[in-house]
């Protein structure tokens, strides 16, 4: 079984360096995914309440025979529930579908500023941590405003903001402001699918050179960028090619050539996109 390295978040729990993501897979498909990825070595599985998959994943951890407290389950707050009631209520189903009595980390999906309750969840979720239903709270796709006014509105940072991050949108200005502020960065669609760049010949180039695939090359740079990558794979044996990044490395040069790119954003904007 291939053993993870972990990163140390900043309210001292500690998160595994590359994770499952499980979007769009169904209760079904995620169940034996998370089931065959813990299996393989996976100990960070990501989910969210608008994936509709949470049972799967809960009955894929369960059914893992992994011990509990070796897994991280990290599962997201939909904007139709941002508020603070409503945060409590919605995490209350979150819960109850995955069967876990914790979750190791919950994250605001998206801040949803036109809306502007996102501080109001973010106080729901601190309590949630208080109250030891959640290890670790942190958001997705917010902008450093969006956490700077967090910080300032509650005196809590998160542990973790997971962005839309790959070669072709390296995000260097807001990493460096995680980077500043202690927060980890997660990376998702790290392998930008849809788009050319498992094909790209720097990419390919580089994965000949190293006896490794072109996803391989690409879940590396994140590593070494210090994002925790969450590839999402249904298939096994692609799930544990992707695991199989901690035995090589990039130099320099094949780290710059790999992000070296025109930005392009696959994603919503997180000013404007709103996902209820
Ligand atoms: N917070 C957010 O707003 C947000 C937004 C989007 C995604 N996410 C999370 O991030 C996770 C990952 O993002 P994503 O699913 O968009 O993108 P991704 O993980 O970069 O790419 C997934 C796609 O690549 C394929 N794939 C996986 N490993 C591969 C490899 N080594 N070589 C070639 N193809 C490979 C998968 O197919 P197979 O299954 O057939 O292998 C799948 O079609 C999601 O599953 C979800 O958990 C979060």
């Amino acid at each position: 079984m291939i053993s993870i390295p972990t990163h140390s978040l900043n309210d001292g729990t500690t998160l595994p360096a590359l994770g499952l993501g499980t979007w769009p897979m169904d209760d079904a498909q995620a169940e034996q995914a998370v089931r065959g990825a813990l299996e393989l070595g996976y100990r960070l599985v990501d989910t969210a309440t608008n994936y509709r998959n949470e049972t799967g994943v809960g009955r894929g951890v369960a059914g893992s025979g992994v011990p509990r407290e070796e897994i991280v389950v990290t599962t997201k707050l939909p904007g139709r529930h941002h508020g603070y009631e409503e945060t409590l209520a919605s995490f209350e189903e979150s819960r109850a579908r995955l069967g876990l009595d914790y979750v190791d980390l919950y994250l605001i999906h998206w801040p949803l500023p036109r809306v502007d309750k996102y501080v109001d969840s973010w106080k729901a979720m601190i309590k949630l941590r208080e109250d030891g239903l959640v290890r670790s709270i942190g958001v997705s796709n917010f902008t450093a405003e969006h956490l700077e006014r967090l910080e300032k509105e509650t005196g809590i940072l998160p542990c973790v903001n997971q962005i839309e991050l790959h070669p072709f949108f390296p995000q260097e200005e807001l990493r460096a402001f995680h980077t500043g502020k202690g927060i980890l960065t997660e990376s998702w669609s790290p392998l930008a699918p849809g788009t050319s760049l498992l094909e790209d010949p720097v990419v390919t180039g580089i994965a000949d050179a190293l006896g490794a695939t072109p996803g391989q090359v690409v879940l590396r740079w994140h590593v070494q960028l210090g994002a925790v990558p969450i590839p999402k794979s249904a298939d096994p044996r692609r799930q544990r090619a992707n695991l199989e990044v901690f035995g090589f490395e990039l130099d320099t040069a094949q780290m710059t050539a790999i992000a070296d790119r025109a930005q392009r954003r696959r994603g919503g904007d997180p000013e404007v996109h709103e996902e209820f």
